[in-house]
């Protein structure tokens, strides 16, 4: 089992380039089943959630080419229509695979996604959605089977806003006969990355980044090339990073990312006392004093990210003052939490609430990761902690951060992964 070693208090300088992101990447090459002719993508990230789905779009029968950051992707041989537990239980996201092969090839078998660690994560809105678009569909042995011989548009209102159940629905109207509307829809830029890579593809999209999505289907999509956008979420853990170093400073460039899609995160630390300068595509990031205790109220976007709660749970630890963060989106997100106590924090859980007591120093000592957020928030808690911190299960880690311990090791940061 790999562990990561952190020897905290050393500060963070230098530049870090921003990788694609995760979650564009996973609903974009779902996307690639939506056409037979190929769907060339740059900027995607090497992470193990990447690696998963081009494996199940590869079990299928789409022949995939990946080299270091790109992948070319070609669904015109497919050889099955299913998306088999071994997969999915690694990785819900394969849930992204439904809307496309139903609106294709008139047919999907995907093993329904279990729950995982932060909540149960149902998928009721997804079938609901193709159901309105006129696919039948059962749950047979685990199993979500459905079938339609046309999709047709339909108004579909989503009661929930789901970011995968926009973009399932999303990738599904656009072969659909007729106009869909999708109400109350997801409007974070990884679904309107996805909408602009389905544009390029022919697809009539308008809307995309607002609660209201209309599409008007057409018969066949074509090849494109897209460039993944940055990942948000990479790039707030970095700043969340650089935040907490506090006095032992931090001064860090970070390049290749979109500040525009993190307005909520730099208002946040901005408040905290970190000082931030961006561009379009560079922040320019620093802290040499403690931070200011900052509450937060996670939601979905352009409101605070709930994949950033954890890391800012941690950066809380040890600011001046007493925070409240309230997590809206998953039921049980807040597992860091008594890993983070080990550390020496002061939090206490109210419901869906965490009451954060900055203390003086965190001291390291070994903890566990418990899904890929909350390793994220331990390695940050690591690089500030008095002494060795070991992080075990950072294969949740793997998951979603592309090669951090190198990009930290760029930074000054004294991490190396061990093998225990
Ligand atoms: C996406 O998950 C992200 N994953 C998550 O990132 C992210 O935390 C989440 O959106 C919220 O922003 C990917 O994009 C691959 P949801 P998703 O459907 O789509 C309820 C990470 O760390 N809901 O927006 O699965 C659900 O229970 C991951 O990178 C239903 O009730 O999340 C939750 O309370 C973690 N019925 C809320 O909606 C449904 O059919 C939001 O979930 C679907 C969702």
């Amino acid at each position: 089992m790999q562990k990561l070693k952190i020897h905290g208090g050393y500060p963070l300088k230098g530049d870090v380039r921003i990788s694609g992101a995760k979650n564009a990447a996973l609903p974009i090459l779902a996307a690639s089943l939506l056409t037979a002719e190929p769907l060339v993508l740059s900027n995607v990230p090497q992470l193990n959630d990447i690696g998963t789905m081009l494996k199940l779009l590869t079990e299928m029968g789409v022949t995939t080419e990946r080299s270091p950051e790109a992948a070319t992707l070609q669904a015109n041989n497919l050889t099955s229509l299913v998306a088999s537990y071994d997969l999915v239980k690694t990785m819900r996201a394969s849930i992204l695979v439904l809307g496309p092969l139903v609106a294709r090839f008139g047919e999907a078998r995907v093993s329904l996604p279990g729950g995982c660690a932060i909540g149960a994560r149902p998928v009721d809105l997804h079938i609901k959605g193709l159901e309105a678009m006129g696919a039948t569909i059962s749950i047979e042995a685990g199993y979500i089977h459905a079938k339609a011989t046309k999709l047709k548009g339909a108004r579909i209102f989503m009661d929930t806003v789901t970011v995968t159940g926009t973009e399932n629905l999303l990738m599904a109207a656009c072969l659909a006969d007729g106009i869909t509307t999708l109400e109350n829809a997801a409007c974070e830029p990884e679904v309107v990355d996805l909408a602009e890579c389905l544009i390029k593809m022919g697809a009539h999209i308008r809307g995309h980044g607002t609660d209201v999505i209309t599409v008007e289907g057409v018969s066949t999509l074509h090849g494109a090339s897209h460039s993944v956008m940055p990942d948000r979420i990479e790039t707030g853990t970095f700043l969340a990073a650089v935040a907490a170093m506090g006095t032992i400073g931090g001064d860090v460039r970070i390049t290749h990312a979109q500040p525009r899609s993190l307005d909520a995160v730099i208002e946040k630390l901005r408040g905290a006392g970190v000082k931030i300068a961006f561009t379009v595509d560079e922040i320019h990031v620093s802290m040499h004093q403690r931070s200011s205790a900052i509450n937060l109220r996670t939601a979905p976007y352009p409101a605070f990210p709930t994949d950033m709660q954890a890391q800012f749970i941690a950066l809380n630890c040890i600011a001046n003052g007493t925070s409240v963060i309230t997590e809206t989106i998953f039921e049980n997100r807040f597992m860091h939490v008594q890993e983070l106590v080990r550390l020496g924090a002061k939090i206490d859980i109210d419901g869906n609430t965490a009451i954060v007591h900055g203390v003086d120093k965190l001291t390291g000592t070994s903890v566990m990761a418990t899904d890929l957020r909350a390793s994220a928030c331990l390695v940050i808690a690591g690089l500030v902690a008095e002494g060795e911190t070991l992080i075990d299960r950072i294969y949740h880690l793997d998951r979603g951060y592309d090669h951090i311990e190198q990009k930290l090791t760029a930074l000054g940061a004294k991490i190396e992964r061990v093998n225990e």
